[in-house]
């Protein structure tokens, strides 16, 4: 049975990593404090305890805005990680597993990105992602990138959580419209992950998100929308749509920034779910665990 050494075990995409482990592999999950995927002399020492088959990392710096004000500590992370992580893998003959992002490019293009466009990222977290995906590339062996975009679950902090509570407690919010991109449950990532690994022959660039396209905009209104019918709402706030020019951040973001996922439909036999469907999926596995939760306590 193939053993996986998943790393950023305590993220959105690791703690679904471990939930979705295919009953024929095994998997050693490690958060931060078990494992500095920069820390050279702690990698060597986790990889030779566990002697995994593949290594999935998971550990990334996601701040995107913070990684303007903090690029060495975003660099560490994101490009320094994956690089200790080649080297140490190939030495040992491991297969690594590298989640990058859609924010490689600067969304000029207008249509999905295929894993060959040329990237030119926009900001301090694309850059230090980009660098982390260049280093894995460089260091030889095979390689499996797989970059994703808009990421959200039930667990940690996201685009889906944060509209949730605001809806909750404001009559109105003003939301994005004019940046394109497409959402991803982790849960559908995790799987594509390992449907990856899986495969054996896969390496190199690899794209993976869910199915369609929206803007930040339209992706509120569905969550409104979604989580009203479910009762995860009481109310519905009002949406309004600004231009990405009023409402300014640190970070530069791409206008569009959709993927073309054709090599790893291609790769896995399948297309993945819609995005509104997997937003419906994820809604309720958030409101069964909170269910749970509110059940559990005395
Ligand atoms: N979130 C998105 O919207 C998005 C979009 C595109 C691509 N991605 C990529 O998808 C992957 C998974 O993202 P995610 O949303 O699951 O991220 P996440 O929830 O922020 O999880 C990242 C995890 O990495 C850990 N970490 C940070 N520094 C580390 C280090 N030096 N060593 C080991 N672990 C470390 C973090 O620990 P602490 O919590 O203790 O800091 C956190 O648990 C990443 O490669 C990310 O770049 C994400």
């Amino acid at each position: 049975m193939p053993k996986a050494l998943i790393c950023g075990a305590g993220g959105q995409l690791g703690q679904e990593l471990a939930l979705t482990c295919p009953k024929h592999w095994r998997h050693a999950s490690m958060t931060r404090s078990m494992l500095d995927i920069a820390d050279a002399d702690q990698v060597a020492r986790v990889l030779d305890e566990t002697a995994p088959a593949w290594v999935i990392n998971a550990a990334a710096f996601t701040a995107v805005d913070a990684a303007e004000s903090e690029p060495e500590l975003a660099h560490r992370v994101n490009a320094k990680g994956p690089e200790v992580l080649a080297q140490l893998c190939i030495e040992r003959d491991i297969r690594l597993l590298q989640v990058s992002t859609d924010f490689v490019f600067d969304g000029a293009q207008g249509s999905p990105y295929a894993p060959g466009d040329k990237p030119k990222p926009l900001g301090a977290y694309g850059r230090s992602k980009l660098a982390g995906e260049d280093a894995a590339l460089a260091a030889g062996g095979r390689p499996v990138i797989l970059r994703t975009g808009w990421v959200y679950s039930r667990h940690g902090g996201n685009f889906v959580k944060t509209m949730l509570r605001l809806m909750a407690v404001r009559d109105q919010l003003s939301v994005v419209e004019d940046q394109v991109g497409t959402p991803t449950w982790a849960r559908g990532l995790a799987l594509t992950c390992w449907g990856l690994a899986d495969h054996g022959d896969a390496s190199g660039i690899y794209h993976w998100s869910d199915a369609g396209a929206c803007s930040w905009y339209d992706f509120a209104v569905a969550i409104r929308e979604t989580a009203l019918e479910l009762g995860l709402l009481r109310q519905a706030a009002t949406l309004l749509p600004i231009p990405a020019s009023q409402y300014p951040t640190p970070a530069q973001r791409p206008a569009y920034s959709v993927l073309d996922k054709t090599l790893t439909r291609k790769t896995l036999g399948h297309s993945g779910d819609h995005w509104t469907s997997q937003l419906r999926a994820m809604l309720g596995d958030l409101q069964r665990h909170e269910q749970q939760h509110e059940k559990q306590q005395p």
